[in-house]
């Protein structure tokens, strides 16, 4: 059985981890394999992905402790290299993915729904960075990705205590955009994707690169990324066909990706 999961429904392609007897932890064959269903996803007609964990206890709890516990510094850093470049790829994945966290997301886990464009999260849902409480640091973007998401001062008192937080703290604190009674949060989460597949995808895609790029440059430099991508759109039949259809007041829109 693979332990990374896809489907495409319609246009959405559906990530599940898939190693519900450890609550779905990151080993590297796991890591791997997420490398490689990133690989096979056609953009040409996917237009928006989504990251579940297998079960209904947890999202992802984490990388695999058994794993690691006797890596020597080398392998583990070499761990953390892996760990990051995938979640790279996600975050800069040329389409948006949206985190539906199904229960723990915890280190690894929290680090993943971090790397997602969107996070919705069910009512069971818990989140943190317990790395401290086990003698290392987060390795997979969360000291990097928590700050810019919910503030220096509550990411530093989350990895400095790897203390735990429920989910609606994790609402109050933004690192969430919604909270749904469990069970629900996958269909919560293909609604945004229907909603998202629904625009321009050439549109859609230039406006995930530009946030990606532009949040790494001052801001006169990242308007520079917004005002090319603007540009761009203009060259597309879907700018044509979105613009026609507000002024000739048509609700239906064929929007074909070019
Ligand atoms: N790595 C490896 N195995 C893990 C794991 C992880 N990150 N998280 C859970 N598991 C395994 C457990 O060892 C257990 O395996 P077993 O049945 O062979 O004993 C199984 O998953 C179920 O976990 P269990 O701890 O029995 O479930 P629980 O409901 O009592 O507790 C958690 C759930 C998430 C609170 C607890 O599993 C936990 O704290 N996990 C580690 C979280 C963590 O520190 N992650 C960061 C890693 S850097």
């Amino acid at each position: 059985m693979s332990l990374v999961l896809y489907e495409v429904e319609d246009s959405v392609g559906i990530i599940t981890i898939n190693r519900p007897e450890v609550l779905n932890a990151l080993n590297s064959a796991v890591l791997d394999e997420l490398r490689d269903v990133l690989r096979k996803v056609d953009i040409n007609t996917v237009r928006c992905l989504i990251v579940t964990g297998a079960g209904d206890k947890s999202f992802v709890a984490g990388a695999d402790i058994a794993e690691m516990k006797n890596l020597n510094s080398r392998e583990a850093m070499e761990f953390s290299v892996k760990g990051n470049n995938v979640f790279e790829n996600l975050a800069k994945f040329p389409i948006p993915v949206i985190a539906a966290v199904n229960g723990y997301a915890l280190g690894g886990g929290c680090e993943l729904c971090l790397s997602c464009d969107i996070r919705i999260c069910s009512e069971n849902a818990v989140f943190g960075q317990p790395e401290t409480g086990l003698g290392i640091t987060p390795g997979f973007g969360g000291t990097q990705r928590l700050i810019r998401m919910v503030g220096e001062g509550m990411a530093k008192q989350m990895i400095y205590t790897a203390r735990n937080i429920k989910s609606d703290e994790a609402y109050r604190i933004g690192l969430v955009n919604s909270v749904h009674p469990v069970g629900e949060v996958l269909n919560a989460a293909k609604k945004i994707a229907k909603q998202i597949a629904a625009n321009a995808p050439i549109a859609v895609r230039a406006s995930k690169e530009a946030i990606h790029r532009g949040r790494l440059l001052p801001i006169e430099g990242g308007k520079l990324v917004e005002e090319r991508a603007f540009g761009i759109c203009f060259e597309t039949h879907d700018q044509q066909e979105g613009m026609g259809a507000f002024l000739e007041k048509r609700k239906e829109k064929k929007f074909t990706n070019n």
